[in-house]
């Protein structure tokens, strides 16, 4: 019988499924589930486990763990990443094998020791390697603030095998297969947008910064902590880093916006409207209200437009839309270009306040604000067409 778990040689899958967790880190929606990828490496001398998974699944991951290790002893234990999700079942570990050597570098061990109490880690610098056995060498390529300060990847040297920690991953359950020569991949390659947009898009210049070290090094199979292992789409999923470490997009506009009774519903109609008359094939409207946020920013990711708009709330920005420009400030979003609107019904300004709120950002931000009091008016809807126009021209169609 094909074992799908097992690729190059001697790496094992024991990673486990989450299909019961709603919101991801307690805010991103995972309707497909998440894996929690872990792999065991058996070279003829020594053993080691590729980071863990969350502690829920702790036993789960034993289980899968001794089936491999089949009567060998676990020699080693790499911690790419500190995060709970690869980290919450390693003390559940340790004490199955209290003969195992954690590994990591000089961040994990202080993590390691803050989170759990362990100590006693053998500490590795960047390009240290491992060896385990003849031909199964493991090399650290330490990758810092992708996402966290001591995020590194651990490569296996002779099989061009890479375990990039939360790097290439995306969100979705594994369906039976692992390798993504074994399924079809269509849900998991757009879910890595929603999971790049959501978690890893601050981190641009470190990802440049990886994709730079890997650069020329000779890669048969990608192992993320998340999604399937990438071996025939390697090339792909490589080429969709370096592009949304860079803000790189496709021609379309996102319009996300907000509201209470319907007058920013109907503004956006009206620009999508426009939009799509002059020539935008990708429109994407979004409802901020009922749009959980990873939807948007995987949208913004992708799109070379954005159109964001709302009505004023207590004399502020809606806290929906708020909250949306909030995430892109923090992002440091670049090469987008963006046009607002907001309503207001006795205190006018929401508009300068949106902007103000991007303040910053290397992105072109339309001067024209289009703000309407009460119900939109027809120079007010003629206001909103110009931008919709003026986006149009501005994004490569
Ligand atoms: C809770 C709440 C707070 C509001 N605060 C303000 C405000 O501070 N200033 C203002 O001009 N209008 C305010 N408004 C009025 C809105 O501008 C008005 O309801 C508008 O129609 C909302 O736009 P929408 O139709 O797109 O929801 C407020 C409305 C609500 C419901
Ligand atoms: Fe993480
Ligand atoms: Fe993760």
């Amino acid at each position: 019988m094909n074992n799908l778990n097992q690729f190059a040689g001697g790496v094992h899958y024991v990673g486990v499924n989450d299909r019961t967790t709603h919101l991801f880190e307690g805010l991103w929606l995972v309707p497909l589930g998440v894996s929690y990828n872990a792999y065991v490496v058996l070279g003829s001398e020594h053993t080691a486990l590729i980071d863990t998974v969350d502690a829920e699944h702790a036993t789960q991951l034993e289980l899968k763990l001794q089936a491999v290790l089949n009567g060998r002893k676990l020699d080693y234990i790499v911690v790419n990443h500190m995060e709970h999700d690869h980290s919450g079942a390693l003390p559940h570990i340790c004490r199955c094998h209290p003969e195992a050597t954690v590994v990591g570098n000089a961040k994990t061990a202080a993590m390691l020791d803050g989170y759990f109490g362990i100590k006693g880690v053998h500490t590795v610098a960047d390009t240290d390697t491992l060896s385990l056995g003849p031909d199964c060498t493991l090399q650290f390529h330490l990758t810092p603030m992708l996402h966290w300060p001591e995020t590194m990847m651990t490569r296996l040297v002779e099989q061009g095998v890479l375990f990039s920690g939360d790097a290439f991953g995306c969100f979705g359950a594994l369906n039976g297969a692992v390798v993504d020569r074994d399924m079809n991949t269509d849900a998991y390659r757009l879910e890595m947008y929603r999971y790049y947009a959501s978690i890893v898009a601050k981190y641009g210049v470190p990802v440049q910064t990886a994709l730079r070290k890997l650069d020329g090094v000779q890669l048969n199979y990608i192992c993320s902590t998340h999604g399937p292992v990438w071996h025939d789409q390697l090339a792909e999923v490589v080429q969709t880093y370096a592009d949304l470490a860079q803000w790189k997009a496709e021609p379309g506009v996102v319009v996300a916006y907000a509201s209470m009774h319907g007058n920013a519903t109907g503004m956006a109609e009206h620009i999508a409207g426009q939009l799509a008359a002059a020539g935008v094939r990708n429109v994407v409207l979004q409802d901020l209200n009922v749009t959980n946020l990873s939807y948007v920013l995987m949208n913004i990711a992708r799109y070379s437009g954005l159109v964001v708009g709302g009505p004023t709330y207590n004399t502020q920005i809606h806290p929906r839309v708020a909250a949306l420009l909030e995430a892109l400030k923090n992002s440091g979003m670049q090469r987008r270009v963006v046009g607002l609107f907001g309503g207001y019904t006795w205190s006018p300004g929401v508009t300068k306040k949106m902007a103000a709120a991007l303040d910053g950002l290397k992105i072109d931000l339309l001067d024209t604000l289009v703000e309407y009091k009460q119900t939109p008016t027809a120079a007010d809807l003629e206001a909103a067409t110009a931008l919709a126009q003026a986006i149009a021209g501005h994004i490569a169609l």
